[in-house]
């Protein structure tokens, strides 16, 4: 594997899943495919778990890696093609990712959207331009679109809590005080679509998610009827995409309980805000999978890390 970018990277979910558990069960089996590899990790964005689980996988496969604070520590970079460099931004991204590629063997962006400018956002400008302009593996550590790590860590965690062969699946819109992006539920969305599940999404009028990743997946406006016969239940804000990246406001009602969800399993990414998004009986019940979750990132990152070293 060249790049890992989306979770249509991913060429048989199944078999991923399966390699994923043996990494699981013995994570340094493969601690000399790595050595003396350097994985660069690029943060333009806060982070706590994929900024420790991918090198946490990095180190279980030998690499070394180093991290940067791209906002904070970094010359601003530019990405506009042909900008005359007068502003805030000193550095261009055509050098800025040919440098790096002489520094890392393999690199892995985290790029929050705009937010505020959809055109941009759906262009992955930042992410495609590590991509265009790096001249080693580019890494998707959530991009404005997509959280393909986050994808494959929950069809793993998924796979590993049931015994159905179909179970159903549910991804639920819920409560936040902010905006947030679409990153995470395009991605669940995407992982669930390639997946042996009855998968359906809740959320309130104004907050479809894009059309172009939802496809044919059914949307409920109405939670409980969405909830009903539920294995997993998946939950996670997202601002509008219609009236795009809007908090619009009310819908506190959709917070997650524990009379709604009855014996379904409860998955969330984190971070999470309790007793907005989720209250806290849910969380600290034994439904609740969100520890396991976090976990799993670990190995969705050695596994998406280990197939390109192999190709290298
Ligand atoms: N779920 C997730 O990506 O967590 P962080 O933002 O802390 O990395």
């Amino acid at each position: 594997m060249k790049h890992y970018t989306s979770i249509n990277d991913i060429d048989n979910i199944n078999s991923w899943i399966e390699e994923a558990k043996e990494i699981k069960a013995n994570p340094l089996t493969n601690i000399e495919i790595g050595k003396n590899k350097t994985l660069g990790l690029l943060f333009f964005n806060s982070s706590l778990r994929t900024r420790l689980s991918t090198q946490k996988a990095a180190l279980n496969l030998g690499m070394n890696p180093i991290v940067m604070n791209v906002s904070g520590d970094a010359w601003g970079i530019e990405f506009g093609d042909g900008t005359v460099m007068n502003g805030n931004t000193a550095e261009h991204i055509k050098e800025a990712a040919a440098v790096v590629s002489q520094y890392c063997d393999v690199i892995a962006v985290r790029a929050f959207p705009t937010l505020t400018d959809k055109e941009k956002d759906n262009s992955e400008q930042v992410l495609n331009s590590f991509v265009q302009f790096a001249s080693v593996p580019i890494v998707n550590m959530e991009s404005a679109t997509g959280h393909p790590l986050q994808g494959l860590t929950d069809a793993i965690t998924i796979a590993e809590n049931t015994n159905k062969k179909k179970p159903k699946v549910v991804l639920s819109w819920a409560p936040h005080i902010k905006a947030l992006p679409h990153a995470v539920g395009n991605s669940f969305v995407q992982a669930m679509q390639k997946m042996d599940v009855e998968f359906v999404i809740a959320n309130p009028e104004g907050y479809d998610l894009n059309p172009e990743i939802t496809k044919d997946t059914p949307i409920y406006h109405n939670q409980a009827e969405a909830f009903k016969d539920a294995d997993f239940v998946y939950t996670k804000n997202w601002s509008s995409y219609e009236s795009y990246g809007q908090n619009l406001g009310g819908n506190e009602d959709w917070v997650i309980t524990k009379d709604k969800i009855g014996d379904a399993k409860f998955m969330h990414c984190l971070p999470v805000r309790r007793n907005v998004v989720v209250e806290d009986a849910v969380l600290d019940s034994e439904s609740s999978l969100v520890i396991e979750q976090a976990n799993n990132r670990t190995y969705a990152a050695q596994l998406v890390l280990k197939k390109i070293l192999e190709d290298l």
